[in-house]
């Protein structure tokens, strides 16, 4: 399977890409992933051309068979980053590349209740461009300035839980190609 880990994250040592690493690390057998962030796409334009950050990051989502966002909370929802690449994303909006898309979600907060409103917020945006949201589990890494040492992610929990979230995310992605070719 083909992964991509989009970080909602500008921030160049950001937990969430972190996370996604982490994340793409508890991987068993041969798939093949990478991590991009958000930072570097220009503010959103309605009428104004797609950059070359805009264009990679769309062919990415394209031609991924799954995409894991992980996405900071900024004030109960996910960050403004996330939304603005998504936004350029979502244009023209029936060749938008999140339509049958297996679509994970996962968030890294230093908060010790952050995330679930961030993600909730992003499920109804995903779905409304026709993303395959995995359902469950839900995955929010709390206190997560707390939950890596040099890089490595050390809650046994969290790691149970985002194994788990993958496993789900390569049934349906596994599910959707039999149905769809
Ligand atoms: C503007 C702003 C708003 C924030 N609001 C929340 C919040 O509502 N809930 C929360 O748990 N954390 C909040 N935080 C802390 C972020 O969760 C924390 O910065 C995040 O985990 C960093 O992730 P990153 O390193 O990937 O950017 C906020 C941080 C910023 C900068």
């Amino acid at each position: 399977m083909k992964f991509l880990g989009i970080s909602g994250s500008a921030k160049l040592d950001s937990l969430n890409s972190v996370l996604l690493y982490n994340a793409f690390e508890l991987l068993q057998g041969q798939h093949k992933w990478e991590v991009v962030s958000v930072g570097g796409i220009p503010l959103f334009e309605q009428s104004g051309e797609e950059t070359n950050e805009v264009k990679k990051l769309k062919d990415k989502v394209k031609e991924a068979d799954i995409v894991v966002i992980s996405t900071p909370e900024h004030n109960h929802s996910f960050s403004a980053a996330l939304k603005n690449a998504i936004d350029w994303l979502s244009v023209p909006l029936d060749k938008n590349p999140f339509r049958w898309k297996v679509v994970a979600t996962m968030s890294a907060t230093t908060g010790s209740l952050g995330g679930p409103r961030a993600q909730e917020h992003l499920w109804i945006v995903l779905k409304s461009l026709g993303a395959i949201l995995v359902p469950t589990p839900e995955v929010f890494v709390v206190n997560a300035d707390k939950k890596f040492v040099n890089g490595k992610l050390i809650d046994e929990n969290s790691k149970k839980y985002i194994t788990e979230l993958l496993d789900n995310a390569m049934i349906l992605a596994q599910a959707l190609k039999y149905v769809m070719g």
